[in-house]
């Protein structure tokens, strides 16, 4: 059992194979936090919470005369609203008397093996090996009968805790959720916390900011209705002094698509909260008497042993725990061609056939017909909505295409953006209403496009029937499904105008209830998500996608950034990555080692490649194949930080059992008759003896060489030259 009640000392404590979160039904019945850290075990922390009387810190009116009971002062599991307790909270509910208060205090609870799951939001589940229990603790507002039930499940192996909040409705009159977040988490100290996040923008995803916890409120948010490229639904607080290998790490990583929130604050004492969830502004949410609400669900780990473990942790959890796609572990993912860069909106099927002989022969294994195949589409101005075949491009017909290219012994993949609608569309002439737009106004518009409002149920069948007729209709492999604008004018004509602040959480259940009708009834079809590069990824995502596209940025120099960033908390296997004609000056095996730390592909027109270019890029498909496993399935650890000015950027990924590795170094600033330059190795086995075969060379060393002295990286090469060192224990 991951997880122990202590019934005379009234704690919990959640054991990981490496960490011990605890709580405990403290004074008044109000929920404590008491520790999140390395495991220890079955010990009352409650000696570590001292008690002073606080001025302006009130005390709940039961703690009678006690003045040193103030919940502004105590660490909490659910942080309430109007009991004295002045900082970030959990929940914001306008009760059916008008007023605001909500006092939860501890009712009940129960513990079972195996993980929650939520309604309409998606969840990690256990697989065979992993050993899973939840404890799902209620607490309850006396005079509301308003109760919220705090749900954690233990990943004791992954050293993962899931949590979520389910709020009910007790009560006889409606209520109205203005906040409710997902977790709250409080530290006692907070005084050497930084907060780690990724913010970005379009076409510069997930890029790292490290601060320093100061007096104030820090939110990290996205408004745009999509969890955005401007920042990720994930941060981590860290000791100031962690690094990749040593130090406290805490990471917080919420399966949320839409709007969302995360705010650590510093509080007048030092002491530290963090609560994270669906993002409380233009929020609100009526639960009817007997309705519950789901928040979305946060992944948290924790590690003292720094920031790498930290995201092999997420690493680790993503692959197994996310996605049961087969193309997540079983079926090897083929090297694929896009014709997006290849073609844009001008294809046919004689070109898109001439494109797949030619890739044929890079070692492309599928071929991705980008937007402008449906409706009428030949620039980006019109036609979304309408998912039928243009038969004036694809002029055999999409069975027959995939036929041919079937027969050239190659995969088909095809392009949706299932949520947006062009007003130049025949789906917009007959619906209007379909589109998110405020009656009385008119809606911004986007990449001139609109959004469909997804929360409607008919808009939903419609998706649902309409691309999986498309899916149906021929022997499609795989699937892009993109989104390309963020989500305004939040209004649904299915809802009166008091229940219009729930629009934008509707958006996202609905939108993962399409994706439940077309994603989850084709396991043989492999997904990758989209928005205009990578602003929607985040792990609800990857419940459904085995990959998603990182940026429309395929720059192979900003990708050594984006990857560095995005992989803090994603996985290698899920990082979309091509080689495009993009940065001329980079050489085809250069923009290949790049592409090769995401997921690999081509981003161009074959045909315009010369025979060489052909044969170079054959070569760098193979090497996709060879070190798949590696890439794939591996511990990956960032060895040079590309935000420094580095001379060198490098990364490396090694075989769980240690005895495999793949160091891959690109030469980014080589200053003339510089120094030599030297790339420190990670997590290999000190006494083991490595073979090491790259820049043409090879030698042999010992673990403890490699990791503390390093490789040798040879100067006197072109601009952005990459060397990829193949290291193999030896006996
Ligand atoms: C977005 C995607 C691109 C491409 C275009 C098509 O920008 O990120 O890869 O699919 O849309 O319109």
């Amino acid at each position: 059992m991951a997880i122990i009640y202590n019934e005379s000392k009234k704690t919990f404590s959640l054991q990981t194979l490496n960490t011990t979160y605890q709580l405990k039904i403290g004074n008044l019945n109000y929920v404590k936090h008491l520790f999140y850290g390395p495991r220890i075990n079955d010990e009352d922390l409650i000696y570590l919470i001292r008690r002073y009387d606080r001025g302006f810190s009130g005390n709940p009116y039961d703690s009678l005369k006690e003045r040193t009971f103030s919940l502004d002062a105590q660490p909490q599991e659910f942080t309430t609203q109007q009991q004295g307790d002045f900082r970030i909270n959990s929940i914001e509910v306008q009760n059916a008397d008008g007023s605001f208060s909500f006092n939860g205090r501890y009712v009940s609870h129960k513990i079972y093996s195996g993980a929650f799951t939520l309604n309409g939001l998606p969840t990690a589940f256990a697989t065979e090996n992993d050993t899973v229990d939840t404890l799902e603790v209620v607490i309850e507002d006396a005079v509301t009968h308003v109760a919220v039930t705090l749900l954690y499940s233990v990943f004791e192996e992954k050293d993962i805790i899931m949590r979520a909040a389910r709020v009910h409705n007790g009560g006889e009159g409606m209520i109205r959720l203005k906040r409710i977040m997902s977790m709250n988490m409080d530290y006692l100290n907070g005084q050497n916390l930084d907060l780690i996040s990724l913010p970005g923008r379009y076409g510069q995803e997930r890029q790292v900011e490290r601060q320093m916890l100061t007096h104030h409120v820090h939110k990290i948010r996205s408004g745009r209705g999509i969890s955005s490229h401007q920042q990720n639904p994930f941060i981590a607080l860290a000791e100031r002094t962690a690094t990749e290998e040593y130090g406290s790490c805490y990471g917080f990583s919420l399966m949320y698509s839409g709007s969302f929130l995360a705010e650590v604050e510093l509080d007048q004492y030092d002491q530290a909260r963090l609560v994270m969830g669906i993002n409380d502004r233009l929020f609100s949410y009526h639960l009817e008497a007997g309705e519950d609400f789901d928040t979305p669900a946060v992944l948290m780990t924790y590690t003292h042993k720094g920031l790498a473990r930290m995201s092999h942790r997420y690493h680790d959890f993503f692959r197994d725990n996310l996605n049961r796609s087969k193309f997540v572990m079983d079926v090897q993912r083929p090297v694929l061609l896009n014709t997006w860069e290849a073609a844009f909106f001008d294809f046919d099927d004689v070109k898109l056939l001439k494109i797949a002989k030619a890739a044929k022969d890079m070692g492309v294994e599928m071929i991705v017909m980008d937007d402008g195949w449906f409706g009428k589409r030949d620039d980006d101005n019109s036609g979304l909505g309408d998912w039928f075949v243009n038969e004036n491009k694809i002029k055999c017909g999409l069975p027959s295409l995939v036929e041919q290219i079937n027969a050239l012994g190659m995969k088909f993949g095809i392009w949706f953006e299932p949520e947006m609608v062009s007003e130049d569309s025949d789906l917009f002439r007959a619906h209007p209403d379909w589109a998110m737009e405020i009656p009385g106004r008119r809606a911004v518009r986007s990449r001139n496009q609109l959004a469909l409002d997804v929360s409607r149920r008919e808009v939903q069948d419609y998706l649902i029937e309409s691309i999986n007729r498309i899916l149906d209709s021929a022997n499609i492999y795989y699937v892009k499904w993109d989104i390309n604008r963020a989500i305004t004018d939040l209004w649904s004509n299915d809802l009166p105008g008091d229940q219009q602040g729930e629009v934008s959480h509707r958006y996202v259940l609905g939108l993962y209830r399409v994706m439940d009708g077309i994603i989850k009834t084709h396991p043989d079809i492999m997904f990758e998500g989209c928005a205009g590069g990578g602003g929607r990824f985040d792990p609800a995502m990857l419940t459904y996608f085995v990959q998603y596209w990182s940026s429309d940025n395929t720059r192979p120099l900003d990708n050594l950034k984006l990857h560095y960033g995005s992989s803090f908390v994603y996985p290698i296997s899920s990082m979309g990555a091509h080689v495009s004609t993009a940065s001329p000056m980079v050489p085809i095996e250069t923009k290949a080692a790049i592409a090769m730390c995401g997921t690999f592909g081509y981003e161009l027109d074959a045909t315009h490649l010369s025979e060489e270019a052909v044969a170079r890029c054959k070569a760098m498909s193979d090497l996709y194949h060879k070190y798949y496993d590696l890439n794939f399935f591996g511990d990956y650890y960032r060895l040079a930080n590309p935000f420094e000015p580095v001379n060198l950027v490098a990364w490396e990924t090694r075989a769980k059992d240690m005895r495999e590795a793949l160091v891959t170094v690109v030469t980014v600033n080589l200053t003339m008759n510089g120094p030599q330059e030297y790339i420190k190795c990670k997590g290999l086995i000190p006494d083991q003896r490595y073979r090491v075969e790259g820049d043409g060379n090879v030698f042999f060393a010992s673990g403890m060489a490699l990791m503390h002295a390093g490789i040798p990286i040879p100067r006197e090469v072109p601009e952005f030259t990459a060397f990829m060192y193949h290291l193999t224990a030896v006996e």
